[in-house]
């Protein structure tokens, strides 16, 4: 085996990520800075991928894409506003969004959550945000974006979510009543998973796209015993489950009822 064939295989055994042959000049250029820093070629950095675990988080950070963005795909926003919370009697709130990337979902949850429950104080609400790429969770839990970023708020979202940073630049951070409902943590799909649920909700968005059919089915199947009776899964708008075996039926715009 060559060593970018090598590279992909430790990449699909460890998180998943099915890296065909048209990614191979992708996975060569994503290399190149850490490979000039180790002062090593891609067959010194493969054997070394399989005896370092700490490379392999960084190796993930590398190929990894955290393409996202605040309110993307937003007609799931609406249906957790819409639907889900108001059928929420209980008071306690339970949400897992599980490929966090830069953090831009995760916030746009809180955001929904905040602005769809006027007594919010009065509940026990939770929101975990977790990825597998530490480099986009340190963007996600510094929840500071450029003006760039956030331009799909309007006015009213942008007063709820962000204040101005106080460093002169074009900057904004996420507010402390948005922080307080969320965590994050670092978690790989593929790997056992220490919550116990139920969750009513788990936004499970743009990632299984990286995934082949087996472990999709995998993973949708494991989601499902997570959520609560009646909980509900997104997932990307171009993630149809309709070729996999699972227990949920559909509700919507890639969105899945248990
Ligand atoms: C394209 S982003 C999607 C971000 C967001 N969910 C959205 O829809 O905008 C895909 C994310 O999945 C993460 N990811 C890839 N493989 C993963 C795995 N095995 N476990 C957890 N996260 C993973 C990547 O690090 C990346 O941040």
């Amino acid at each position: 085996m060559d060593a970018i064939s090598d590279i992909m295989a430790v990449v699909y055994d460890v998180a998943g990520i099915k890296l065909g042959d048209n990614k191979r000049s992708m996975v060569e250029a994503r290399l190149g800075k850490r490979l000039r820093q180790l002062g090593c070629d891609l067959k010194a950095y493969a054997a070394r991928l399989h005896r370092d675990d700490d490379e392999i988080i960084r190796c993930l950070d590398l190929m990894t894409t955290n393409h996202t963005a605040w309110k993307r795909e937003p007609v799931h926003f609406d249906d957790l506003a819409r639907r889900v919370l108001p059928e929420i009697q209980s008071r306690r709130l339970r949400i897992w969004c599980a490929a966090a990337a830069t953090g831009e979902e995760p916030w746009t949850i809180a955001l929904t959550v905040h602005q769809a429950i006027p007594d919010l104080a009065q509940w026990d609400a939770a929101i975990l945000a977790t990825d597998i790429s530490t480099r986009a969770l340190d963007v996600a839990r510094n929840g500071r974006y450029s003006e760039e970023r956030i331009v799909s708020l309007n006015a009213i979202e942008r007063s709820v979510a962000v204040e101005k940073a106080d460093d002169g630049e074009r900057t904004w951070v996420v507010k402390p009543e948005l922080r307080r409902l969320l965590t994050f943590a670092r978690l790989n799909l593929m790997n056992d998973w220490p919550m116990r649920g139920p969750f009513d909700v788990i936004f499970c968005r743009n990632v299984m796209i990286y995934f082949d059919q087996p472990t999709q089915e995998r993973l949708v199947n494991r989601l499902a015993r997570l959520l609560a009776p009646g909980g509900t899964l997104y997932v990307g708008h171009s993630e149809s489950l309709s070729a996999i075996t699972h227990p949920l039926r559909s509700a919507g715009a890639a969105t899945y009822v248990r």
